[in-house]
């Protein structure tokens, strides 16, 4: 099968397409036919061993590889149907739609991924372009605003990044919880992030976020604009104060966020299938929709790369890599 490989680390230059053995389902697996995949800030990241915050440089080598990402093959967001299914696989079906996210191995013709994971059926009247720009954002948005922030209906919510890969999510996340969102992002991206829901906007050319005033509930910052310190003045009492990117060095602003009567909450994002399903059902209540920057043909994979690492994009890229479905 085609596959897009990285032997090393360093820039998109390094992804090179290639011939791999096809995967084969093991038990509790499918086998995926990919059609589309997202290419994301995690695959910059493991691309050029750019590991953000807490992750030292050494750390993220041991955790992912040494001299190359130990997965040579990336992407975490796919869509495609169903192709084989392995001993033990209950609820799909051959020829089957479905989107989801495995930690790597989308940005090849197969892979594999368990049938009880972030896999579920792709809705009728979502394209595979559709269905792979979900998952990255579309979770972590989730995650971090419902699960760990709470948000609440009423409450006032400052998105940093609104225009990214999360951001685009974020915001509509938070409008169908109910929130009064803030859209952070250039002022040339303002009537995107406005289009996508966000009451309020701020270009940060203009106006250094830090100097926002807020009061606001949930300060959810998706691009590492801001830290505990910088954010504590904006929050109101028993605010949240959620970054995306962190170190080690914030771990005990946690003591003073405390202190201050606020929180701060350090997280990594799980990805499941039944945040999958709650995506589906906010897009069939018209509270949320897929946002495509740009879709590139597999073969153009590292002007795909290139596009993630500027950080300046509207939602997500994606590649397509087979036969695509236009949703029904
Ligand atoms: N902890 C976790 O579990 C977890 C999960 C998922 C992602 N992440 C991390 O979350 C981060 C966000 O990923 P992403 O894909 O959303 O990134 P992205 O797409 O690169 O974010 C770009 C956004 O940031 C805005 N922006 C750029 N510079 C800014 C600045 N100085 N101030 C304010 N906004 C600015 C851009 O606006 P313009 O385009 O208008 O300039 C755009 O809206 C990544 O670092 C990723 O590693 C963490």
């Amino acid at each position: 099968m085609k596959a897009a490989i990285s032997k090393t680390y360093g820039g998109p230059e390094v992804v090179t397409l290639g011939t791999l053995a096809r995967p084969e389902p093991r038990k509790g697996e499918l086998l995926v036919r990919v059609a589309a995949a997202g290419v994301t800030t995690a695959d910059w990241r493991l691309r050029a061993a750019a590991f953000p915050g807490a992750i030292s440089a050494v750390a993220g080598r041991l955790m992912f590889g040494i001299c190359a990402p130990r997965n040579p093959v990336l992407g975490s967001d796919f869509a495609g149907r169903v192709e084989a299914l392995g001993p033990g696989v209950t609820g799909f079906a051959l020829g089957e739609r479905v989107f989801g996210f495995r930690f790597g191995g989308a940005h090849a013709e197969f892979m594999t991924v368990k049938a009880a994971g972030a896999v579920t059926k792709t809705p009728d009247g979502l394209t595979d372009a559709q269905a792979a720009a979900l998952p990255f954002g579309g979770l972590c948005a989730l995650e971090f605003l419902d699960r760990f922030a709470q948000l609440k209906p009423g409450e006032r919510v400052l998105v940093v990044g609104a225009s990214g890969g999360v951001g685009a999510y974020a915001v509509q996340v938070a409008r169908a919880l109910g929130a009064i969102v803030t859209g952070v992002a250039s002022g040339e991206s303002l009537p995107f992030v406005e289009s996508l829901g966000a009451d309020h906007v701020v270009d940060y050319r203009q106006t250094d976020p830090a100097k926002l005033t807020g009061p606001y509930d949930v300060v959810f910052d998706t691009v590492g604009a801001l830290d505990y310190t910088r954010a504590a003045p904006m929050l109101a009492k028993g605010g949240r104060f959620v970054p995306l990117n962190f170190g080690l060095g914030d771990v005990w602003k946690g003591r003073k966020a405390r202190r201050n009567g606020h929180a701060q909450i350090l997280k990594v994002n799980g990805d499941t299938k039944e945040g999958l399903d709650r995506l589906v059902e906010l897009i069939a209540a018209g509270q949320l929709r897929p946002v495509i920057d740009t879709v590139y043909p597999f073969d153009e994979i590292r002007a795909a790369h290139a596009k993630v690492e500027t950080r300046r994009r509207k939602g997500a890229i994606v590649l397509e890599i087979g036969a695509t479905a236009t949703g029904g």
